[in-house]
């Protein structure tokens, strides 16, 4: 934890300040320590440079696994490729001059791979995650001076509201027991004037449904299990590339088609591993900006990807 992180982190529960107390430091990163709320007496750990606001991953706990076993594979600077600066180009729709200088809350930060990009844009980013995955994060990116990385639940956030400029939440609100609750959170966290993107599976079409009844099982196997079988989608793939079988095939996609044989896998472990999955119409989500006081909103291409800017008002 960098020491700069008081200057926005509060307890969650009654949004007080913190006071740190510091066990091991290198350099400017508090590696082992504790902060302590002087109103409610609750004392969080800093444990291996991360402050945890949460005790387990709970509902999330296979993405703790999940990017402890594909730690690198979705990071540009690992796989030479832009594809994760991409996305998030393609869901926010910012541009390098909207980051810089800016605070930018990450939400479900995973491996870290969209906060990598940010703090390249010079904004100072801020990560939390549920689970484990935070860890996995810190290991790629934790001494970065422009990365925070904290474990905390997004349904209590130790920030105030109102205190980044941007937020977005890639791939991460439809794995939340309550999407729209979940988006209504984050977006307090939003300034008026900054603005917050998302990325949410969609429900459209009748393709989801067989892989919905799959989870089902799924679900339900040992994750170290479905990490194997998982891997079937490595050669699996050469079948739906065939010229008509493939054809027919990807009428009903099973398994992800990335053409990375490592992304492919951890894509096909992500769907059908994590205990909430829910498909969003864009209506709704359209509702949650609107009520929640995002308006100027853009609509980006599938799934659902979508933008808007913090208000003073709801309508
Ligand atoms: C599919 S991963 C996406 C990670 C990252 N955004 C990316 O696209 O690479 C979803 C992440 O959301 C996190 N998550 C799920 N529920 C959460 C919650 N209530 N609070 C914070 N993080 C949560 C999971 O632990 C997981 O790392
Ligand atoms: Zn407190």
């Amino acid at each position: 934890m960098k020491l700069g992180a008081l200057n926005f982190l509060v307890c969650p529960s009654c949004k007080s300040e913190l006071e740190l107390r510091v066990q091991l430091q290198q350099g400017s990163e508090v590696v082992e320590g504790n902060l302590s709320c002087g109103q409610c007496g609750v004392e969080y750990p800093i444990v291996r440079g991360i402050p945890r606001f949460v005790k387990t991953g709970a509902y999330a706990s296979s993405f703790g696994y999940q990017w402890s076993w594909f730690r690198t594979v979705q990071l540009d600077s690992c796989n030479g490729t832009h594809e994760s600066e991409r996305t998030l180009a393609e869901t926010t729709g910012w541009k390098e001059e909207d980051y810089k200088g800016r605070l930018v809350l990450d939400v479900g930060v995973g491996a870290g791979r969209f906060a990598e990009i940010v703090a390249k844009k010079d904004a100072e980013v801020v990560g939390i995650d549920l689970t484990t995955a935070v860890d996995v994060a810190y290991s790629n990116f934790g001494r970065h001076e422009k990365i925070h990385l904290i474990q905390a639940d997004l349904f209590a956030m130790p920030f105030r509201e109102e205190t980044f400029d941007l937020a977005y939440s890639i791939g991460v609100l439809h794995h939340t027991p309550d999407p729209r609750a979940a988006f209504e959170r984050v977006a307090a966290t939003v300034k008026k004037g900054g603005a917050l993107a998302v990325y949410l599976y969609a429900g459209y079409g009748p393709t989801h449904h067989f892989p919905d009844m799959i989870r089902k099982v799924t679900t339900r196997l040992p994750l170290r299990m479905m990490f194997a079988i998982s891997a079937i989608a490595v050669p699996l793939y050469y079948l739906y590339r065939l010229p008509v079988l493939g054809k027919v095939l990807r009428l009903l996609p099973l398994i992800s088609l990335h053409p990375s044989w490592r992304w492919r896998w951890l894509d096909t472990f992500d769907w059908y591993t994590p205990r909430y999955q829910w498909k969003l119409l864009y209506p709704e989500v359209f509702r949650w900006f609107r009520t929640n006081g995002l308006l100027d909103i853009e609509v980006f291409d599938d799934p659902i990807r979508m933008r808007g800017v913090k208000t003073g008002w709801a309508s």
